[in-house]
């Protein structure tokens, strides 16, 4: 029976993947690097380091593990600036609404981010609130595709991963859901998360009520 919700943050909750992209462009625009918005697409889900990895790998660039650091820290510095312009209504259509009723309905409920600044985007939004453990790019040393961040939600919700359901809108999270034996909602298209158990296009489809005519008698109602 699924007890438990694990969300993604970043294009499941709110869309943080323009502050992203702006971000990784005045970097690559500063180096001297091409960075476009396909490029960006190969970012979803992945963590700081890895994302700044494929940028140099796109760019043939030969950089020092050290200036790669203070590079990222670079990028790290103009997001994290750009999120003081986020407020409760930056929330994607129909996650606030989706998470408010999970509270009523009395599941558990987890953050599983690779990001680090999860916290800082979650008081934002004004939605800390709403999860009962926050697994962020903090918690775990392993990251997506890599099943750890969502086993470490279940473990602080004292669920098993067979009662919870993993909600994701990149290909390396629904991976990570998967390895780790989770349900999973892909947010997306058909080519990005087509391997979750259901997929919707938007959030605003992913309703508790699709998701419960979904996965049928997984659900005591
Ligand atoms: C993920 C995003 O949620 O977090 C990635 O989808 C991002 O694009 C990653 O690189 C790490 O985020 P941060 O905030 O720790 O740099
Ligand atoms: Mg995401």
């Amino acid at each position: 029976m699924i007890k438990g919700f694990i969300f993604d943050l970043d294009g499941v909750i709110t869309d943080t993947a323009e502050l992203h992209f702006q971000a990784w462009k005045k970097l690559s625009d500063d180096m001297g690097w091409q960075f476009d918005r396909e490029v960006n697409e190969r970012l979803r889900g992945v963590s700081r380091m890895d994302s700044i990895n494929i940028i140099r790998e796109h760019n043939n660039a030969e950089v020092s593990e050290e200036k790669l650091l203070e590079l990222a820290t670079l990028k790290n510095d103009i997001y994290v600036a750009s999120l003081d312009q986020m407020t409760p209504d930056d929330y994607l259509p129909g996650a606030q609404e989706l998470l408010t009723l999970l509270r009523q309905e009395g599941f558990l409920v987890a953050l599983g981010s690779a990001s680090k600044n999860s916290n800082k985007v979650l008081k934002q939004l004004g939605a800390t609130k709403f999860f009962d453990v926050i697994g962020d790019g903090n918690s775990v040393s392993k990251s997506k595709p890599a099943p750890d961040i969502f086993l470490f939600g279940a473990e602080q919700l004292k669920l098993k991963p067979e009662q919870c359901i993993v909600y994701e809108d990149a290909e390396a999270g629904v991976d990570a859901a998967k390895a780790g034996g989770f349900y999973s909602v892909g947010i997306g298209p058909e080519e990005r998360v087509g391997h979750a158990d259901v997929r919707f296009e938007t959030m605003k489809e992913a309703t508790l009520f699709e998701v419960k005519s979904a996965f049928g008698e997984l659900f005591d109602n």
